[in-house]
């Protein structure tokens, strides 16, 4: 989704807005643009495609004078990508330059009435209707000025804003989108993400709903809707910037899949105390955790698919039964959540806004509510009645890898947690799934080593046009997430089927040579599958499959095996899906796709 940066400070704004613009292209993009105040004017300069090409329209940012501006990437919605629809956008006289992120829900109506009242507009966006709304109610005073389109515009909304008529002073506001403040030794900084400002400095305040921020270069100044000045703490960053940076790693992607045993480490360590899984930030009784009725798991895309999971690991393990949805239907559907519900909000950034408002209409039907989340200080870590981190650091290849494999064991942690509480398990059987759970780091690492196997296979796979992941249970959810590893980043159509539902349709679309990876992890569905092997040979389907170390019998019906390392059964998901990420990402190095950043897609999808 969209980036901003501004700046305010000592040195000359262009640079260092190209600089923090550059942090956030793992959000996703397709234009950018800057606003800078030269001393007399706001200049602004634009450009489709890359950062690339408005780095090269302004020399890195040299030829544009200033040291106060904002600069944005934006992520098409409202008009395609184009320089005239690309952020910074400005009134007719160019005083008031607005960069946004989000959506603006009334801006038909807003754009009409401003219409009737003689504005001209020049773009497609929601957004032009911001820069001209602050025109329109513009007093000579901003904090003021802004709370009045504030009253008036519906829908989400982070902005970076300046005012040629008060050159030394950089105004932000949020709502319902992320937006950062950073406190500089020589200047401060706003931001959609940290990454953008950790060069600069560790101290940032993160601004919440309906806020505003007024940045000089040595001040920073808070204010509510009402126009109030209020006080804010700040927090220290503890990440270092090399998490940010690639590390002498060809992509962000493949860094983020070698750092999966810390993930993994980090995300199980401080919840086991003396051989006992201890979640403190649960803030749950023992009596409440056995007053559970029904667990609904709420999350998008590769956190949904980690949810699906947790459903086969909770429901087996802690016999709780758990509903799972993508948000975007849970918040539609008119959800059944009676007494007793725990509804389980999964995302890595913490902003999605489907998940958000998910979070919210469970918040407003009074069920309990835990965030499973990555981005500490997010909005849904923010809302959640409890929230229980993942450490998996910043992520920034669009394709999870990292925050799925944390997602993944904080889960099995709350499984075991709810299966002992309630008498599900015995303690002997904790210690073996804790021993099990400790083992994965190096488990990881050990296929992670082995990489080189997965590429020369993938290698012969760079021009398929179909490629089909099965699985039963926990299998199948594994599927899931290999398929959409695979085709995000390498634009090969994949689809992950549950195994005893080929033969009700898909088993149709197998033509000689299709590949199929098949994950065959759970014994007591392990000849089943292997008859579903069976049937997608004898249709002249490839079948790669992924199974537990000593299975080789396998290698009687599927053409290519990869094992992983034996672990507890509830855990093989951690282990398995590794070949598969490398498999998804060697393609797309193999097909020479833009791995870390692929087309259409946002890292933090915002919008809904
Ligand atoms: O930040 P979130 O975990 O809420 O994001 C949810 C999905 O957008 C995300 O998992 C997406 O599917 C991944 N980028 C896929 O790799």
């Amino acid at each position: 989704m969209c980036g901003i940066v501004g700046y305010i400070g000592k040195s000359q704004a262009a640079p260092i807005l190209l600089d923090g613009l550059a942090k956030l292209e793992y959000r996703g993009y397709d234009s950018a643009g800057i606003a800078v105040f030269d001393g007399e004017d706001i200049q602004v300069k634009k450009a489709t495609g890359r950062l690339k090409v408005l780095s090269e329209l302004t020399h890195d940012g040299t030829t544009m004078p200033g040291t106060i501006g904002i600069g944005h990437t934006r992520w098409a919605t409202h008009g395609a990508p184009s320089d005239v629809n690309a952020h910074p956008h400005y009134n007719k006289e160019r005083t008031i330059a607005v960069v946004h992120n989000g959506i603006i829900e009334n801006y038909v109506k807003l754009r009409t009435r401003l219409q009737e009242k003689g504005y001209t507009f020049v773009s497609e966006t929601d957004t032009e209707v911001l820069a001209h709304l602050l025109d329109y109610y513009y007093t000579g005073d901003p904090i003021e000025t802004i709370t009045k389109v504030m009253h008036r515009v519906e829908g989400s909304y982070a902005l970076g804003i300046i005012f040629k008529e008060h050159p030394g002073t950089v105004y932000a506001v949020r709502k319902d989108s992320p937006l950062i403040v950073g406190k500089g030794k020589d200047g401060n900084f706003i931001a959609s993400d940290v990454p953008a400002v950790l060069k600069y400095t560790r101290e940032v305040f993160f601004i919440q709903n309906e806020e505003i921020a007024a940045l000089t270069e040595e001040t920073i100044t808070f204010f509510n809707i009402d126009g109030e000045e209020i006080q804010k703490e700040s927090s220290m960053i503890e990440w270092d910037i090399n998490a940010a940076e690639k590390g002498g790693y060809e992509h962000f992607m493949l860094k983020e899949m070698y750092e999966q045993p810390k993930t993994v480490r980090d995300t199980i360590a401080p919840r086991i105390k003396d051989g006992k899984i201890v979640i403190e930030e649960l803030g749950m009784s023992d009596e409440e955790i056995r007053a559970i009725k029904r667990i609904h798991i709420v999350a998008c895309g590769s956190a949904y698919h980690t949810g699906v999971t947790a459903k086969y690991v909770m429901e087996d393990m802690a016999r709780i039964p758990v509903e799972v949805d993508v948000a975007s239907e849970f918040r539609y559907r008119n959800p059944i959540l009676e007494e007793g519900a725990l509804v389980i909000i999964i995302s890595q950034s913490g902003e999605t806004a489907d998940s958000l408002a998910a979070l919210r209409e469970a918040k407003e039907r009074g069920v309990k509510t835990l965030g499973i989340v990555n981005v500490v200080g997010s909005s849904i870590a923010r809302e959640a009645d409890s929230v229980m981190y993942t450490w998996a650091g910043p992520e920034i290849a669009v394709a999870t890898t990292k925050a799925y494999s944390a997602q993944l064991v904080a889960e099995y942690l709350l499984a075991m947690k709810f299966a002992q509480v309630r008498g599900m398990v015995t303690e002997e059987e904790i210690e073996g799934m804790l021993r099990d759970l400790q083992r994965l780091p190096e488990q990881i690492e050990m296929l992670l080593n082995n990489k080189e196997k997965i590429q020369r296979f993938a290698n012969r796979y760079i021009a398929a046009k179909d490629v089909f992941f099965v699985g039963r249970g926990i299998d199948y959810a594994i599927s899931m997430e290999g398929s959409l590893k695979l085709k995000e980043i390498s634009y090969i159509h994949s689809e992950a089927y549950a195994a005893g539902e080929l033969k009700h349709g898909t088993i149709s679309l197998i033509e000689d040579g299709t590949l199929v990876a098949a994950v065959v992890t759970q014994e007591d569905l392990y000849k089943k599958t292997i008859s579903n092997i069976v049937e997608l040979k004898s249709r002249g389907a490839f079948v790669l499959a992924v199974t537990n170390t000593g299975h080789t019998e396998i290698e009687k019906s599927a053409d290519y095996v990869i094992y992983i390392p034996q672990t507890n059964k509830y855990f093989t998901n951690s282990l398995a899906i590794i070949p598969l990420q490398l498999f998804g990402y060697y393609v797309a190095v193999g097909k020479g796709c833009d791995v870390d950043k692929p087309r259409n897609l946002a890292k933090s999808v915002t919008v809904e």
